[in-house]
């Protein structure tokens, strides 16, 4: 299965990305966590890439598209992934399809999670993860069951994002519009897309993700 999740930032698609591994042992490709593991090891593409970020703006699409290029050439990508966060422009798009086509392979599906802006920003400004494993949290709507303890690996070490902020957050919903929106027509004209409440209680969406997938 080879799927792209398609969202404003805030909109679920890791969260649901992290169900989707566990069920269908299938791993995640979030372009997102590839550069935030460029910055931490300050490797040369991580500091080019930290202020871009923390502005809220796109990393430069030959970089992210070399990054994704080398992922996906490995081997447990080879009998599906789930994208994250790729593509988020037309020319990464493009680019995604030269790579699949030389490697003989299709998008299965590409599903748009809708969240309106207002929920979005509510969303990011309340998130925070397991440092450890990554499992993602919400101050208000999903804290650990055993609070300061995460559910999934028992660590105690939490972490928040520097652009998970209010006026990084308008910068990156900018981004979203301009550059990463036209990418629902751009699939729409490919018969690929399918959009979803992504407004619904997370078990929900996991289950019209779910329900797309069995066809
Ligand atoms: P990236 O890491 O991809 O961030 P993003 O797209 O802004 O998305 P988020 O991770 O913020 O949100 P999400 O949709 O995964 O939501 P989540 O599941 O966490 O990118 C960061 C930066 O890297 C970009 O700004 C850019 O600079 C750069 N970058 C990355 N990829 C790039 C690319 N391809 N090209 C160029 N630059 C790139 O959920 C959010 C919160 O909501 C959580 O607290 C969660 O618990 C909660 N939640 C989730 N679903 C629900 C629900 N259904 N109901 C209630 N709460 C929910
Ligand atoms: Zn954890």
């Amino acid at each position: 299965m080879k799927l792209i999740l398609l969202g404003p930032p805030g909109a679920g698609k890791g969260t649901q990305a992290q169900r989707l591994i566990d069920r269908h042992g299938i791993p995640q490709l979030s372009t997102g966590d590839m550069l935030r593991a460029a910055v931490a090891a300050e490797t040369e593409v991580g500091v080019k890439a930290k202020a871009i970020m923390d502005a809220g703006n796109l990393v430069p699409d030959e970089v992210v598209n070399a990054i994704v290029a080398e992922r996906l050439a490995a081997d447990d990508c080879s009998s599906g992934f789930i994208l994250d966060g790729y593509p988020r422009t037309l020319k990464q798009a493009d680019s995604l399809e030269a790579l699949l086509d030389v490697r003989g392979q299709h998008l299965d599906h590409v599903i748009e999670l809708k969240v309106d802006d207002d929920v979005l920003v509510k969303r990011v400004s309340g998130r925070f993860s397991c440092a450890k494993c990554g499992t993602v949290y919400h101050d208000e709507d999903r804290r650990p069951k055993n609070e300061g303890v995460c559910d999934n690996c028992g660590s105690t070490e939490f972490k928040r994002r520097p652009d998970d902020n209010a006026e990084t957050m308008r910068s990156r919903l900018r981004a979203y519009y301009k550059e990463t929106s036209p990418l629902v027509g751009y699939y729409h004209c490919k018969g690929t897309l399918r959009s979803i409440d992504g407004m619904a209680p997370i078990d929900e969406v996991t289950e019209s993700i779910e329900q797309i997938l069995r066809g």
